[in-house]
Formats: C-alpha cells, structure tokens, sequence
C-alpha cells in the first residue's frame, strides 16, 4: 500500500482521470493507495473487476465522495438507493427501458433530431455540446413523461446545468458545506432543484388529473402502488423524474460530442460511415429495423465510448470486508472502478490510443464486458445502457444523413472530468450540406 503525500492527494483532486492513469501505470491493475487514512483501491484490472462487482457485489454501496454531492440532488432516487429500496426502485424503473418499449422510441429521437438540423442554415455555426444537451433533454422529457419541452427547454437546461456545475465543484471540497448553509452554491443549486421539481410537479399534476395510463415512465409510476397498496409518495416520485433526466441526458450529448470531435479529426470515418447510411438509408428516416444492416454506425459510437467514456469511472464502498483474488479489500475502503484507464491499457487493446471503429467490427474478438465497460459491471449497469446506445446511433445517423459539421477552432480539445469526461471548453462547429452523390 503506499502512502499518498500532499501534492498528489491534491492532483488526485484536481484531475482524477490522469491521476488514476498514473496510479495504475505505477502500480497495477489493482493499486492500493493511503489517502488521509482511507484504503483506496484503483481497480482496472478485467478479473478483479469481474470477481468484486459480479461475486461481491452486495458487500458494497456507492462511494461515499458520489453519494454525498449525488444525493442533494437525486434524493433517494434509483441512481442512489441502496439495498431492498434499490430492488424495489430498480424493478419499477426497469420496464421503461425494455427492449420492446425501446424500438418506439427510435421515431420519436429521429424526429427530434430533424427538426434541430433541418431549423439549421449552411454556415451557421454551432456549439455542438449545447445543442446536443438540449435535444437530448428533449428527447428524455418526450420519452420518459411523454411531453414536449419546446420554449422551456433552454429554461430547463440551464437550471440543469447549475444543479451539475454546482455539483462538480463540490465533487472537488475536501470538506463540503452541509446542505442548510447559505452558501452562494448551495443556494444557486437549491434555487434550480427547486425549479426543476416545481416543472416537473406540473407535469405530474397534469398526468394525474387525466387519469390518463400511456404507458410511458410516468405512468408507470404513478400507478405503482407497494405492498399496503399505497401510491409512490410526491418526494420519492420526484426523486426518480430528476434522477432520470440527470443521468439520461448529459452523458449521451457528451458522448455525442466526442463523437463529432473524432469523425472530424478522421475523415476516412467519417466518409465509411457516410457510405454506409446512404447505401443502407439513401433519404429516409432511420428505423428500428435498419439499426441491425449498420454496423459500422454501431462500430463508431462503441468505440468513442471507448476512448471517451462519459461516465469515466464509478466507486464503491466496501460495507462488509472480503478477500477477492489474493486481495483484501476491509471494510469502509472505497474502490475507483475506471473505464477510461481499462480502456487505454497497451496490455489489453492494440494501439489503445487510436480512433479505430473497426475493432468493434470483428464479432469473434469482441472484448469482454470487464475489460470494455462503459455503462459499468453488474448488478448497477446503467439502466439506460439500450437507450443510450439507440439514442446515440439514431442521432448520429440523423444529423449525418443531412449535414457535414467542421470544427471552426483547432487547438487541442482539454478534458474535463468532473462528473462527465467532456470537452473543457465548447466545441464549436460550422454547418454544410453534404454533397450528395
Ligand atoms: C452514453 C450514455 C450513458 C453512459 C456512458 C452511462 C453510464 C453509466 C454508468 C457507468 C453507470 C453505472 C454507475 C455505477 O455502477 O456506479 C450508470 C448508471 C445509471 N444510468 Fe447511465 N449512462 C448513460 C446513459 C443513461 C441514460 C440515457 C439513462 C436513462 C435514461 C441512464 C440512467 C442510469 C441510471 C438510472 C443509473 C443507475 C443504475 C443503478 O444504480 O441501478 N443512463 N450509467
């Protein structure tokens, strides 16, 4: 184990992602460090990630540095529930992202992203982070509680991204204000919750007066009913709406984002890409169905997701000691999971540094689910894992099929990494018309 001196505790602070890098170039796969007297393991390593999070999964919660900014503002909502509350959560959240449900939703993401490209004019120049956040806001708000944000979208996205840019300077405190002090961040952060919660409480009142069953999220639970037969109480409802909308928008504009930020650096992917939707889709709108005749569309996202996973890392908390592969891991330990050093380690991938789609099209080498693991390991996969994927392909498509984007500025994009990986600074782009063949 070793010991970590000020400087580092204070580069792990500021900058987790290389940290961890150095950590595990250093040490290993499973780096057991000291930090102010807590057991931190970094865990990157596909057999101890398998055996911990598969075998041992229940002897662990979330970590306590996630919890306690999460939970300010997604309550007790699936992503932070632990144990039997959890379970319950967890099933009842589940249906809405079934395979079945799922498909119908390809229409709904498609013309969500006609409509933003087709309001676009040649030369017109985009910050392609912002625009892909709001229209993945949109399309969870249609999906999920089946309503159209139109005018307070933008509204809605910034209260959003004061909840987060809060959130993520609290990630960095080593000592955090409780929630009750007036401090100006907690009170721009409560300030946008409460907006957020008093919308939502409107859509919620609206759903309900209609009795109305659509069979979407939100119905779903307002009609759950627990053992006595009793409703969600309004608290744990809204938990799971805010819930729901932090996790299921930001992380696929950002892996959008890189998306973008990769094809225009490689333009023989992006010209193998363009060759494959207009061969397998010419003109129309994307289907369900065509998803399964473009794996190269499919190939694309997989390996951005690779090199830029939005949700970099993930952490645990051990509650119950146990040994797992010759480690002990004691109880209160907290152990860093990272996709993003798994997936740039020279000993599991070919040239792991490299945009390289094509590794994900040899279905004999597939990597296995502990060594590519963007949507995490076990019983706490992301539970929009499907949606996601759908949602990235079907946008992806979309905008290909009717624009070309060029970055306008050229220097090297700086990640951040606080609570997604996305690019430091926006991404700004300018819009053309592909020409046609
Ligand atoms: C590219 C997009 C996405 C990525 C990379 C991603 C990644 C992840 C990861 C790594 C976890 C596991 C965290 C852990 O084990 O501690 C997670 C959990 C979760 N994600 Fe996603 N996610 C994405 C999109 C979505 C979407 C679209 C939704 C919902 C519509 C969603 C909802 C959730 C929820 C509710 C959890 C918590 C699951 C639980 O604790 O049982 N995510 N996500």
């Amino acid at each position: 184990m070793r010991k970590l001196n000020f400087s580092e505790i204070k580069a792990f602070q500021e900058d987790q992602l290389s940290f961890v890098q150095r950590m595990t170039e250093d040490l290993g796969g499973v780096a057991h460090v000291n930090m102010m007297g807590i057991n931190l393991f970094f865990i990157s390593e596909p057999a101890v990630i398998r055996e911990v999070l598969i075998h041992c999964g229940d002897k662990l919660h979330r970590d306590p540095f996630t919890s306690r900014v999460f939970s300010r503002f997604m309550g007790n909502g699936v992503f932070m529930a632990e144990g039997d509350d959890w379970r319950r959560q967890r099933k009842l959240v589940q249906p809405a992202f079934h395979a079945t449900r799922i498909r119908d939703y390809t229409e709904i993401i498609a013309n969500a992203t006609d409509q933003m490209v087709n309001s676009w004019q040649p030369g017109q120049i985009v910050i392609i982070d912002e625009v892909l956040t709001q229209l993945t806001l949109r399309i969870i708000a249609k999906t999920m509680f089946d309503v159209d944000l139109v005018d307070d979208v933008a509204r809605i996205g910034l209260w959003m991204k004061e909840i987060l840019t809060v959130g993520e300077a609290q990630l960095k405190m080593p000592i955090l204000p409780p929630q009750w002090l007036p401090t100006p961040g907690n009170r721009r952060q409560q300030a946008a919750l409460r907006a957020v919660k008093s919308h939502l409480r409107q859509i919620i009142a609206q759903r309900a007066a209609t009795g109305e069953d659509r069979g979407d999220l939100l119905s779903m639970l307002l009609n759950a009913r627990d053992e006595e037969g009793d409703p969600m109480p309004e608290d744990q409802l809204l938990d799971e709406c805010v819930t729901l909308f932090v996790a299921g928008h930001e992380t696929t504009a950002a892996a959008l984002t890189w998306t973008w930020y990769l094809l225009a650096q490689h333009p023989h992917v992006m010209a193998q890409l363009r060759a494959e939707l207009d061969g397998v889709l010419g003109e129309r709108q994307i289907s369900f169905a065509d998803l399964n005749q473009l794996p190269y569309l499919e190939a694309v996202v997989k390996e951005t997701l690779r090199l830029y996973p939005p949700a970099f890392g993930f952490g645990r908390q051990v509650m119950r000691p146990f040994d797992a592969l010759g480690y002990h891991f004691p109880r209160k330990a907290v152990l860093l999971f990272s996709s993003y050093a798994t997936h740039r380690r020279p000993d599991l991938w070919s040239e792991p540094e490299a945009f390289r789609p094509e590794r994900f099209l040899d279905t004999d080498n597939s990597p296995d689910r502990y060594t590519y693991f963007p949507f995490g390991v076990g019983s706490r996969i992301c539970l929009g894992n499907m949606f996601a994927m759908l949602e990235a392909q079907v946008i992806l498509a979309s905008m290909l099929q009717r624009i070309e984007l060029t970055r306008v500025d050229h220097d090297p994009v700086v990640m951040d990494t606080l609570i997604t990986l996305r690019p430091r600074d926006s991404l700004r782009m300018q819009v053309s018309m592909p020409q046609l063949a």
